[in-house]
Formats: structure tokens, sequence, C-alpha cells
């Protein structure tokens, strides 16, 4: 539905060029863009208790932040104010094809769509972000200033939810028009201010840090009872120092905490659960009959079917030595490779058509699996 273009770039030179690297503005990399929703739409999504959304008004200088569900929008005041709705992707399947064209770079390292509405002179002023994101401009006009990586600038809480950052030189410095685009990588300070009632949509990446790798994988080893190799020494001889713990055993000690890293199945059904874990809500609608792996199989077997992913929906694989490891919304499902195609078309495209799938349905480990996505409501048809 959405066809990015990025200036004159190919998707690997943008990549080599600016991703993680440099701020780029792309002009009408959509073009003739139609949003996907209006202000009253997002509005009604800010409403509701599962999803999460914020108004920050910025009167006179004086910045606030509230947090939703909003019952109604007497704060989203008719100048410097902005509502931003937080994982809209896994509401309103109309926005969620916005992240589709992002999708050169792999599922596991995208994130969200926000969308935000603010109001001339709105915006959340001069920030930080520790992941790349592209903002597109849907209606209105949005003027922005984006700078380089300074570790020099200094950030302060304008209030406890609002982190900002000092003024900095700005390397762009635009008016966003409809189906414009900024990409900006991580550390690169920006502002943005409503010219007219503005709609953005922002595409967030993830890219998580060692301590929440270490942190989630802890968890996952005790959650798997595995790690239960106790340090020993049965070749221990005598030393001359009893303090000394020696550099030959804090190698063991190290070896021993790697040998579970090194564990190639233990360490990817860690990273494909943690990585297709939403952090957000899920708008799931199980069927109310649920089907049997039998009736799964025929499905697949009557060609007329369309297969829909729903949208949020974090589908990763991996494969192993002797089994692909499917992810979905953290829950790993252990396939032999014969699946390696259909699991890539269910992972590389929000929908399949039974068709394209057909081949499948003799296997057993796969119907199942499927049966189980579809009903939870994570496919549907
Ligand atoms: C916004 O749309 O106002 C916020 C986008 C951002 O700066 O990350
Ligand atoms: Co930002």
């Amino acid at each position: 539905m959405y066809q990015l273009t990025i200036n004159s770039l190919s998707e690997q030179e943008f990549l080599n060029q600016y991703w993680q690297k440099k701020p780029l503005l792309i002009k009408q990399g959509f073009r003739d863009f139609e949003d996907p929703l209006d202000a009253n739409e997002l509005a009604g999504l800010a409403m509701e208790e599962s999803i999460e959304s914020r108004i920050i008004t910025n009167q006179n200088n004086d910045w606030q932040a509230h947090h939703g569900p909003f019952e109604d929008f007497e704060l989203l005041t008719e100048q410097h104010s902005t509502l931003l709705v937080q994982a809209v992707d896994h509401w309103h399947p109309d926005a969620a094809q916005m992240l589709e064209p992002f999708r050169f770079i792999p599922n596991w390292r995208i994130d969200d769509l926000m969308i935000s509405y603010s109001t001339p002179g709105g915006g959340v002023g001069p920030h930080l972000d520790q992941y790349d994101v592209f903002i597109i401009q849907g209606e209105g006009k949005r003027h922005w200033r984006v700078g380089m990586p300074d570790s020099n600038l200094k950030q302060f809480a304008q209030n406890k939810s609002l982190l900002q950052v000092e003024q900095f030189p700005a390397v762009i410095d635009c008016i966003l028009e409809p189906g414009d685009i900024l990409y900006i990588p991580p550390g690169c300070p920006h502002e943005g201010y409503a010219v007219e009632n503005a709609i953005n949509y922002s595409v967030g990446f993830r890219a998580p840090n060692q301590q929440d790798l270490l942190s989630s994988f802890a968890d996952y080893v005790i959650d798997k009872e595995a790690g239960s190799t106790r340090y020993s020494d049965p070749l221990l001889e005598t030393r001359e120092s009893k303090g000394l713990l020696s550099t030959t055993e804090a190698t063991e000690v190290k070896q021993l905490l790697s040998a579970l890293l090194k564990d190639d199945s233990l360490f990817k059904s860690w990273l494909g659960q943690t990585t297709s874990e939403p952090k957000h809500e899920m708008d799931l609608m199980p069927p109310e009959d649920l089907y049997t792996t039998e009736q799964v199989a025929q499905l697949i077997d009557d060609s007329d079917e369309i297969f829909e992913r729903l949208g949020g929906t974090r589908a990763i694989y991996q494969s192993t030595d002797n089994e692909i490891i499917l992810s979905v919304n953290g829950q790993n499902f252990l396939l032999p490779k014969t699946d390696l195609a259909v699991v890539k078309l269910l992972t590389d495209d929000v929908s399949v058509t039974a068709e394209q799938i057909k081949s499948s349905k003799n296997s057993l480990k796969f119907t199942q699996s499927f049966t189980t996505l579809l009903n939870e409501g994570i496919w549907f048809c």
C-alpha cells in the first residue's frame, strides 16, 4: 500500500551511507501520501485503557506531560500541544501497513508505529532517542531540526516524564510536508514543532543493550532449569598465597558461563523468545470455535483462503544445525528444516494464501504450530 522511495538511493545504499550514521531528509519518501487515520481516530485510541498515550503541552515554555487513557481532550489545546499514541500498529490495520516499506530492516529490529498529532507550536521539545527512527509527515506541516550526536550535550528533565536536551546545532533544518520522511539515527538530537495541525508517524526500532540481554538470558536459563553445571577443580594444587583466585581459575569460571552462551539451541531459543516479545498489548481475537489440526490441514488445502497476520505481530526465525526456531510474540515453535519455505513466507509477508503454503499441509509439526497460531488469533483467515 505504501511505497518508499529513499531519494535516489537503493535500500542498500541507504544502509551503507546513512543507517546508524547520519540523519537524512527523504523528500516525498511516500508520494501522494494519504493518512491511514485522522486526529479523531487517534484520539479514540488514546481513550482506550490498553493503549499507551500521552499529551505534552508547552504553553509559554512550561512543559507538561499527561498520561492517558484520556476521557476528554481539553488538554489538547488549539496551540502548543501534542497527543502521542504508542504501538498503533497493534490496533489499526491500515496504520500497521506503514511499517511494511521499512521491512528491508529485519523484523526483529523493528519496534512499533507511534503516531502523534500536534497543534501549531506543539512538539515534545529537543531530545535524543536511543533508537533509530523514521518520522513520516502526514497531514499538515512540521518544522524539524536535527543535529549530530554530541556527548557534551546535556540532558535534563523538563519534568519527571519529559527528558530534553540543551540547544544543538542543526545539520537538517526543514519543514516536512505530507509524504516527507526524516531518518534519525540513535543519539542525534532533534526537535519538531507543528507549523499547522500535523500528524506524524514514527517507525521505531529496537536494539537491546548488554544489561537487557544478560538479565533476560539469566531469566530464561532459570526458567528452563538449564545451567546447573557447577565449578569443579579435580586437579587443584597447593599454592603459595591463600588469598589468590588465580587467572586460570577466573578463566575456568568465564568458560563455565560462556559454555551456556555457546549452547546454540539454548541461546537461539532464548534470543527468538526475547526478540519476538511484544512490548505492548496485542488486539487478539481468537476464533470462537477452535480449529483442530486436521481442519487446519484442510484449510491449507482449500486454495481460496488467505491467512492474515495480526498487526504488531513479531515473527522471526532462526536456523540451528537440525531445526528451525520460529518465534512469534514470545513463543517458540521448533520445526523441521523441510518447513523453511513456509516459515519464510509467514515471517516475510503479512498475508499468505493457502496456495502458497499448500506444500506444508503434510508437515505435522507445521500444521500443529499453525493451528496454535490460528487459535490464538495471531493469524486469521
Ligand atoms: C513526535 O512525533 O512528536 C515525536 C517524534 C520523535 O521526536 O521521536
Ligand atoms: Co524523538
